[in-house]
């Protein structure tokens, strides 16, 4: 089904679209192909999803692209997308200059090979003040561990004097994540038919709407992220609140 953008109620888009790009080794088998050639592939998916975001208005997209968990992986599937990524980012560079698109990074980044961590400070310095939309990657990323990472900070400035247990609210525990600064997403995707989170900004989905796709992420494109945002807006977002509330807001 096509959902052309004037179906989109530009007044009510979501500032933060998250999305989990799942399918790309089921993509790559459907075509008899590696499991590497999915990855390569879905970058065609990043660039059309970015682009329609940027060109719609959202404010805020973040890509699941490597979780901690992903380290489990065979080792030249590992290695490839590692060079993936230092690739794109060099190659994309431009273009996000270009598009005025800032590019943030989340997740265990000591844990990347040097040269992929390189490549993605590099962008992430020189894109640093665009300001039409910000472009995170989450790369060795996984929610527990942020929370963790959270825990532990606050810990430490609990223990420096410089904060006390009474002072803890969900505020200073969200500004420890590695999302302060960034609003949480109203909309979560994830693309290939699963229905989990696997482990993605947990803390920060507490009330966004989830949209699930059949679609595998390399065919994902620009009228599959207006459809999720047409469903999106076509949810009541209740808060904990009744309907007769919200209707009446
Ligand atoms: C998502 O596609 C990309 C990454 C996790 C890096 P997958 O590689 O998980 O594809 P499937 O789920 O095996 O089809
Ligand atoms: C989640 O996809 C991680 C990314 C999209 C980067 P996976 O394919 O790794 O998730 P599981 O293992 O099926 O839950
Ligand atoms: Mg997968």
């Amino acid at each position: 089904m096509s959902t052309p953008t004037q179906h989109i109620d530009k007044d009510n888009l979501p500032q933060h679209i998250a999305i989990i790009m799942d399918g790309n080794g089921r993509w790559a088998k459907r075509h008899s192909k590696p499991r590497v050639w999915g990855h390569k592939n879905g970058v065609k998916a990043v660039r059309a999803v970015t682009e329609a975001c940027a060109e719609i208005g959202v404010k805020y997209l973040t890509l699941y692209a490597f979780s901690k968990e992903n380290w489990k992986r065979p080792e030249v599937e590992v290695n490839t997308l590692m060079r993936l990524f230092v690739n794109t980012v060099g190659s994309e560079l431009k273009t996000l200059l270009k598009n005025n698109i800032r590019l943030k990074a989340i997740g265990d980044l000591d844990s990347l090979p040097k040269d992929t961590r390189r490549a993605l400070l590099e962008a992430i310095d020189r894109t640093r003040s665009n300001s039409r939309m910000t472009l995170v990657l989450a790369l060795s990323y996984s929610s527990r561990w942020e929370i963790t990472q959270s825990s532990k900070r606050i810990a430490q400035a609990v223990q420096e004097g410089r904060l006390s247990v009474d002072e803890i609210t969900e505020e200073t525990f969200a500004d420890h994540l590695s999302t302060q600064e960034i609003p949480d997403p109203e909309l979560l995707i994830r693309t290939s038919g699963e229905y989990r989170i696997s482990n993605f900004l947990m803390w920060q989905i507490s009330y966004a709407e989830l949209v699930f796709s059949e679609t595998l992420w390399p065919d994902f494109g620009k009228e599959d992220l207006y459809q999720a945002i047409a469903t999106y807006q076509g949810r009541e977002r209740r808060f904990g609140m009744t309907g007769e509330q919200v209707s009446k807001s």
